[in-house]
């Protein structure tokens, strides 16, 4: 069965934590739906985690629907959620429909994501009229990283808090199903938290958000170009890699591979 907004929702009020990783082609999204994460995010951090940019600013529609294909191929029970990126909900209202419709039509998304606070309520009301749940993004929203000066923890004076709650029942209002909450203080997140009914998902917002995600690469310890605070590295992958290519190329040079059992 599938992971819906219901359940994001009943999870809330049951008390039961979501859990979601970011996937960005078919192996990694097979492994992380058959572990049981209830959605999985075609995150636009793919710039940095697979294609070896800077900051997320790049990335096209084109590409992102690339990815979700792949990952919405080997989803089975988690909802799978393309994120909307840099340029394609910011220009206009159809713009905005246009591209995330394409997630669900050709990217075999279930729902979109979108950085920006109490700017994005119109697009977040006209898209999800148009049958695009979307999940909105505050707090550090790496989109604007130029604006921000810097990937830089969010909310930590009262007016930057305030506007942060302000923004959260904005956006609830405008029908976003959830919050996203990245790099803001674990006590403004269980404010917000507290004074929301659709479920947040945190990222370097503490404990008390109703649900957890991360990036993939940086939870097996496959990227580490930089690896902030809110980072824990449940593996490693980068060093297990290299190993056993190291050691493919060892036994290529000696002669050892192929063996017979691996020759016709
Ligand atoms: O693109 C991304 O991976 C994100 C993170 C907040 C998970 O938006």
């Amino acid at each position: 069965m599938r992971v819906t907004i219901q359940d994001f929702l009943k999870k809330k009020k049951d008390g039961q934590k979501i859990t979601l990783i970011t996937a960005y082609d078919f192996p990694f999204a097979q492994i992380a739906d058959e572990a049981g994460m209830d959605a999985l995010l075609v995150g636009d951090s793919l710039a940095n985690v697979v294609q070896g940019l800077e900051n997320t600013l790049p990335v096209t529609m084109d590409e992102m629907i690339y990815h979700s294909k792949m990952v919405a191929r080997a989803a089975r029970s988690a909802m799978v959620i393309g994120d909307m990126p840099y340029l394609s909900y910011q220009v206009s209202l159809p713009d905005a429909i246009r591209n995330g419709g394409r997630f669900l039509k050709e990217g075999g998304a279930h729902a979109v994501k979108m950085e920006g606070g109490r700017e994005v309520a119109d697009t977040v009301a006209a898209m999800t009229r148009s049958e695009i749940p979307v999940i909105a993004h505050i707090g550090l929203t790496p989109q604007a990283i130029h604006r921000m000066g810097g990937y830089k923890v969010q909310g930590r004076t009262e007016k930057e808090a305030e506007k942060l709650k302000e923004d959260a029942r904005i956006l609830e209002d405008a029908g976003a199903f959830a919050l996203l909450l990245e790099a803001i203080p674990a006590e403004l997140a269980r404010q917000i938290t507290e004074g929301l009914s659709i479920p947040t998902i945190g990222i370097g917002a503490g404990p008390h958000c109703d649900g957890q995600v991360l990036v993939l690469h940086d939870v097996l310890g496959l990227f580490d170009r930089f690896v902030p605070k809110f980072v824990k590295k449940y593996a490693t992958l980068k060093e297990d890699a290299a190993k056993a290519i190291r050691h493919y190329k060892e036994e290529v040079e000696k002669g050892v591979f192929p063996g017979g059992e691996h020759s016709f």
